[in-house]
């Protein structure tokens, strides 16, 4: 069966002016209980020794290899003061992460279906990307009551290309509003140049490179409450940000980056894919 269009050229002209797009109900409540439920399978099957904090920031991952060498893995991050929670709170190992990436969409078959379903394909044609490549994937848990900040960003920053063509899918899987730690962006924000990259050094170890180290004008930023199944389309420059979980329920989420197959991957972004895992498009299931 054909899938229709599911971006008319108004939606895409709110896309160039804003730099974000938000589909209510793009997927059905079964489709991301799906993921949630594979994600509880994995979490039962793997024990994994990590205790690497994901805490988004200056400071972080410059050297560290389980989060640099887990591009072409499935890898367990937790929640910064991880073992304080774990203590104060009495909390389990599975109740302290913070997110799962960074290749779920090609390593484990129930993302890799969702990833590269019918839509998201068909989303990516009508957005203008040709053939488009899946470059990352992560599972993000905003635990209730320790969900920590993700400063303001831009996800450029850590996946560019030449020309820039990336695209982040942010899917909720669970509904999203100001209470859990929804996300919030700065409406045309993309509009200005990139602020700073995250690069790969010749030794390996990674830096960030700042081009303008102004902080961004949080007064500007707007909530994006958006109920479970919705999904949010996002520019690789668009500022955005979400502040600390401090409810009692959740905000899973699953986000997707992708970009044009014409465009130059840059060689020296931090994620990395060995020769026998490249990235593959919406077609390679
Ligand atoms: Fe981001």
């Amino acid at each position: 069966m054909k899938q229709a269009h599911l971006v008319n050229p108004e939606m895409r002209e709110t896309f160039t002016k804003t730099g974000f797009l938000k589909l209510d109900r793009f997927f059905s409540e079964s489709e991301c209980d799906a993921l949630r439920i594979r994600i509880l399978e994995i979490l039962a099957r793997k024990e994994d020794g990590s205790t690497t904090e994901f805490a988004p920031g200056r400071d972080n991952h410059t050297s560290d290899e389980y989060f640099l060498n887990s591009g072409d893995k499935i890898r367990f991050f937790f929640e910064k003061d991880a073992a304080r929670h774990r203590k104060e709170l009495s909390l389990h190992r599975p109740r302290l992460l913070n997110k799962i990436g960074h290749a779920l969409h090609d390593l484990d078959h129930v993302f890799n279906r969702f990833s590269r379903s019918d839509k998201l394909k068909q989303l990516s044609i009508d957005l203008g990307l040709e053939r488009a490549l899946l470059l990352q994937s992560m599972y993000i848990f905003k635990q209730p009551h320790i969900g920590g900040e993700v400063n303001c960003h831009q996800d450029g920053t850590f996946l560019a290309s030449n020309p820039d063509s990336v695209i982040g899918l942010w899917v909720a899987l669970e509904d999203a509003n100001i209470d859990n730690g929804c996300l919030w962006v700065i409406p045309g924000g993309h509009a200005a140049p990139l602020r700073s990259r995250f690069v790969r050094r010749s030794d390996d170890s990674c830096e960030f490179i700042d081009y303008d180290t102004r902080d961004f004008d949080l007064s500007q930023m707007v909530p994006m409450e958006i109920k479970k199944g919705g999904l949010l389309v996002m520019h690789s420059r668009l500022p955005h940000m979400s502040h600390e979980n401090k409810s009692a329920k959740s905000r899973h989420a699953y986000t997707l980056h992708i970009m044009d197959s014409r465009s130059e991957f840059l060689k020296d972004n931090w994620l990395r894919r060995p020769l026998h895992l490249p990235f593959r498009d919406f077609d390679n299931i």
